[in-house]
């Protein structure tokens, strides 16, 4: 069993136990096997354990391995076109209304082969595995028919045998009406969309289900119909809700018991009682609301006020968010969002967890979870959310490896 230490750590564990960022000053942390066997100060250290073979990080601080919970990593081409049309003064939905926004993603992912989404997909997943990402969610919805969405959900499995990373993926058939069935939204989830996820489903492929309900996607009681079959496969649930406008999309999620409501723009009080409820976390993006200049931010003080935890994301997709960058979106959730650099750096481990299920084995540094680490040169914590680019990694342990 391959054992080590690392010692003499400003170590932020952000457990649930300990107050604020959980700080151990000068500690220590064993790994055995891939988990974390033992961590507290280093002084106290077991002598069992100080035999092992060390790493001194020298005063820096030590965080879980950062999460990004929600993204679209895997997609062809690019969306600058749209970037300069919405600069012009179009909207993101005018442009989806007249043909471009996700459709125009979907053609392109459609003509890629699953080479050219993985080769496009690897320096977006490497960017963030350099700024200390150690888990990340990819959701299909580019693919809007069988064959594409299920090679989208191959491709983003196969991005976790060729780097050191794990991945949960997300089924997202509902993100938007194929032109096809452009006015059918019905006919698109009885023939294609529905179908698909149970395909996906039975090869192995899924992990969640998600949707778009919106005003440019579908409708709550479309989604109601998604999640009823997710359901029946056993599937967690999560959505896009209250993004552009208040449908009622969260507490929809919250009555499936929903992973995730995310974006959450629009939510009002009994969406986020709701979601209290039923333990459904908020996902902020703020990557969306600053590339599409929203000006409505989440209810973030009603979110605090009724205990719904709070995760960070990059939403990384070539449309409403090209955000390739998990700690600009910490910096841009404190500053746009107002959260806390604490809520923030929680927001990418500890809630980030939670988010995808993941909250018994990752996200915080106790004993018995995954040694999924990253070290920093930083001294505070709250420096990780404060810059605008640079990037403090010193190193990133993945499974006690690295
Ligand atoms: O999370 N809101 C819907 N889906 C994506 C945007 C996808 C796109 O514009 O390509 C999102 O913002
Ligand atoms: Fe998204």
């Amino acid at each position: 069993m391959p054992c080590r230490v690392l010692s003499h750590g400003r170590i932020a564990s952000l457990a649930p136990g300990r107050p604020g960022y959980g700080l151990i000053e000068d500690g220590a942390i064993a790994i055995e096997a891939g988990r974390i066997a033992w961590l507290g100060p280093t002084a106290e250290l077991p002598p069992a354990l100080a035999a092992w073979p060390r790493t001194d990080v020298g005063g820096r601080l030590v965080t879980p391995a950062l999460i990004d919970c929600h993204t679209h990593l895997v997609f062809a081409g690019n969306r600058a076109r749209e970037f300069e049309l919405r600069l012009e003064g179009a909207s993101y939905a005018e442009i989806a209304a007249a043909g471009g926004g996700i459709r125009s993603t979907v053609a392109q992912t459609r003509a890629a082969s699953e080479a050219a989404l993985l080769a496009a997909a690897l320096p977006r997943l490497d960017a963030l595995l350099a700024e200390g990402v150690g888990t990340l969610e990819i959701k299909s919805g580019y693919g809007l028919d069988q064959a594409t969405e299920l090679a989208m959900l191959r491709v983003a499995r196969r991005l976790a045998e060729l780097r050191p990373v794990r991945i949960k993926t997300t089924f997202l058939g509902a993100h938007a009406v194929p032109p096809e069935f452009e006015g059918e939204p019905d006919g698109y989830l009885d023939r294609v969309c529905l179908p698909s996820l149970k395909a996906a489903a039975a090869s192995g492929l899924v992990d969640a289900v998600d949707g778009f309900c919106e005003t440019i996607a579908f409708q709550p009681a479309q989604i109601r119909r998604v999640f009823e079959a997710a359901a029946a496969l056993g599937l967690p649930v999560k959505l896009h809700a209250e993004q552009l406008s208040n449908l009622g999309g969260a507490a929809l999620a919250a009555e499936f018991k929903a992973l995730s409501a995310d974006h959450l723009e629009y939510l009002d009080e009994p969406g986020v009682e709701a979601m209290a409820a039923a333990s459904t976390v908020a996902v902020l993006l703020p990557g969306a609301f600053y590339s599409l200049r929203e000006r409505q931010a989440p209810p973030v003080e009603l979110l605090r006020r009724h205990g719904v935890p709070m995760a960070l994301a990059t939403d990384c997709n070539p449309g409403s968010s090209p955000l390739g960058s998990l700690l600009l979106a910490l910096n841009l959730g404190c500053t746009l969002f107002r959260l806390t650099p604490l809520e923030a750096l929680a927001g990418a481990t500890r809630e980030a967890a939670r988010a995808l299920g993941l909250a018994d084995e990752l996200g915080t540094l106790e004993p018995g979870k995954l040694a999924d680490l990253a070290v920093w040169d930083v001294q505070a914590p709250a420096e990780l959310a404060y810059r605008i680019g640079g990037n403090p990694l010193q190193r990133r342990i993945f499974g006690g490896i690295g």
